[in-house]
């Protein structure tokens, strides 16, 4: 980490662009689980990244309560960790100045999940899309985070991040003022795709239901969209080698093999041979086990908005009291008068 000598610390976040799914879940939220008992954590419900693209305002507000329901439903316990809203922490907007300031054109034009959401006609998009990663790099860096859980879609995000943090050590000769973050991103479930298509990532903006689960999704729903999961008509492999070419097939080994906490080779070992007809109800029975009790939690919070309301307005004070400081400093060694 480049000599930084600081504490270890996590940040990570989630847009509130549309119903949290398994991708987020497996890829994401199940790390801040585990790493709540290890570090101090972070974890923001980025509201200003999801205003990138168009939301409806009355629909953002009931998104990032949504983000911050499925943070606790899944086991993020508040008083470990800091559960705020992104918007509600000036030093995010302050240091993602700055930092606009630092990172260089050629690296943001390289970023290709930009290339992705603009689609064809890049010259409609909003700045802030464009900026959306330097943001990202300040969210991280306004707590001096050190470890950033996410799945393999922000791999490019956080390498620009790091790319920030050590220009701006170079440029104002504060070596190791910004740590080098280090993304956690191995493990099962780094990348879940659609049950649609396994060559797209499982994602909040497809149009198809019956491409996600979601963490809201009852016990019937999700059955039956595992039943409607594409496959193919081969039976299982015994061996990992066997699925190669059959995306659709591996993503769905790679979703038991992930909540049940075994690896790819162990699922095979125990359904090579056998077909969807008896594999699909056993995926069905563990993603039920595992997500429905979280489905019940999230809907029993998001009927409590003052609660949720309560969480976001102490996380942000604890949040902003590791922020602010961090970017006083940051104004000083710019040469700004503070
Ligand atoms: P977002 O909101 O798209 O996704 C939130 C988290 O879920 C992970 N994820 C997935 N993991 C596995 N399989 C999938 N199909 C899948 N889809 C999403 C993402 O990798 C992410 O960890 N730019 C970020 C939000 C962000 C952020 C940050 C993250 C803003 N500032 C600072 C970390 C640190 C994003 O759009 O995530």
């Amino acid at each position: 980490m480049s000599g930084y000598q600081g504490p270890m610390r996590v940040l990570s976040g989630i847009q509130p662009s549309g119903g949290m799914h398994l991708g987020n879940y497996l890829g994401a939220i199940r790390k801040f689980v585990d790493l709540q008992h290890q570090y101090d954590c972070h974890f923001c419900v980025v509201d200003m990244h999801a205003i990138t693209v168009w939301q409806d305002p009355a629909k953002l507000r009931e998104q990032t309560f949504h983000i911050a329901a499925s943070y606790l439903a899944a086991g993020v316990d508040p008083k470990l960790a800091a559960i705020f809203h992104q918007s509600a922490v000036h030093a995010h907007a302050e240091l993602a100045w700055i930092f606009n300031c630092v990172a260089r054109l050629g690296w943001v034009e390289r970023m290709t999940q930009f290339k992705d959401k603009a689609g064809k006609d890049k010259e409609r998009a909003s700045v802030g899309l464009y900026t959306y990663p330097v943001l990202q790099a300040a969210d991280i860096l306004v707590y001096k985070a050190t470890h950033v859980p996410v799945g393999e879609d922000q791999k490019q995000h956080l390498e620009l991040s790091r790319d920030i943090a050590g220009k701006f050590n170079h440029d104002y000769k504060v070596e190791s003022f910004f740590p080098l973050p280090e993304p956690l991103i191995k493990g099962p479930g780094a990348r879940i795709m659609s049950l649609r298509d396994g060559s797209a990532k499982m994602s909040k903006s497809d149009p198809s239901e019956n491409a996600c689960v979601f963490l809201s999704d009852d016990a019937d729903v999700i059955a039956k969209k595992i039943k409607k999961a594409k496959t193919d008509p081969e039976s299982l492999p015994s061996e990992e080698a066997g699925l190669e070419g059959r995306a659709e097939a591996a993503n769905l080994v790679g979703i038991y093999a992930a909540l049940s906490g075994k690896t790819n080779a162990d699922v095979l070992t125990e359904f090579g041979g056998q077909g969807f007809g008896v594999f699909k109800p056993a995926l069905a029975d563990l993603v039920v086990e595992k997500i429905a009790p979280i489905g019940s939690e999230l809907r029993r919070l998001e009927g409590d908005p003052q609660y949720l309301q309560q969480v976001l307005t102490d996380g942000a004070e604890r949040a902003a009291a590791v922020a602010d400081p961090i970017v006083k400093e940051v104004k000083e060694i710019v040469g700004f008068l503070v």
